[in-house]
């Protein structure tokens, strides 16, 4: 079944168009990752799938359904630091609100049967041991698997990630990477993730979207990530290379880094 489609879609602000004559689509289960500058439109893309912004022209479904109607299908997780001041809450109660707030009601003691779906959830990203810690006092890449586990108690069929590896150093990155990895493998959910560094996230991508307030290219890894598609959009200095079959794409605000691969 489709997951998502966009036909002749363009996403305003006002009267400022912000994304231009969007035409793509996915398939249950695939996992597209969605790259761009800064400035690219990629959160305008994510919130407006995800039923948040609906100033849209165009043809947008998910799951057959406009966002709005698919909000029940949906988590959506945003960009990290928008949630750095969250209150000061437990890792385990930030979980059992993925599960409150899709009925729409706000308890000051959460349900015992959300809390032990919650349990689960922090079972299955690695994090049974935080539970009752505080969310703010957690590391940057454990508060990314709270929000992940978060994002999935509602048992999603879209989950929609925003720059999930931004802010975090390169061993949290990588650890974020792994749980996104078993996301993928072990949960049939259909993922979009942001994001500006597609290297870390190029294992778990089947597909792959450049936009630049419009669509560049849509496809496989290896239809989109070539040196004049990327070139089109980084400059000159952009390239894409291939080591031992895996692909990089050195977009100039981004390092390569082959440590620990085998030359
Ligand atoms: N709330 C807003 N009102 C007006 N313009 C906005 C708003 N949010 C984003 N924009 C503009 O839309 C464009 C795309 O922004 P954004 O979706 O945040 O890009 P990205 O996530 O790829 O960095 C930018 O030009 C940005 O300035
Ligand atoms: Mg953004």
């Amino acid at each position: 079944m489709e997951a998502v489609s966009a036909e002749n879609v363009d996403i305003l602000y006002e009267s400022y168009t912000a994304v231009e004559g969007l035409n793509f689509r996915i398939e249950e289960g695939e996992t597209l990752l969605l790259l761009g500058p800064n400035g690219a439109g990629k959160t305008t893309l994510l919130r407006t799938i995800a039923g948040f912004h609906r100033n849209y022209h165009g043809k947008l479904l998910v799951f057959g359904k406009t966002p709005e109607d698919a909000r029940e299908l949906i988590s959506y997780v945003p960009q990290s630091h928008s949630l750095n001041g969250l209150v000061p809450l437990k890792a385990i109660e930030v979980v059992s609100m993925g599960a409150i707030y899709k009925k729409g009601f706000f308890h000051f003691r959460v349900p015992e049967e959300a809390l032990s779906r919650a349990r689960e959830a922090l079972s299955f990203v690695g994090l049974d041991d935080v539970a009752e810690r505080l969310f703010s006092e957690l590391s940057g890449g454990q508060r990314q698997r709270v929000l992940l586990a978060r994002a999935l108690i509602s048992n999603p069929k879209l989950l929609l990630l925003d720059e999930p590896l931004s802010a975090l150093d390169p061993s949290a990155r990588a650890e974020v990477a792994a749980v996104l990895g078993k996301i993928k493998r072990e949960k049939s959910v259909t993922m979009i993730i942001a994001t500006h560094d597609i290297n870390p996230l190029m294992e778990i991508g089947n597909r792959v979207m450049l936009i630049n307030r419009k669509l560049i290219a849509f496809g496989t890894p290896e239809e989109v990530l070539r040196d004049e598609v990327i070139k089109s959009v980084y400059g000159p200095l952009a390239r894409a290379i291939k080591v031992e079959s895996r692909l990089y794409c050195i977009t100039g605000d981004v390092h390569l880094h082959l440590k620990g691969e085998q030359p």
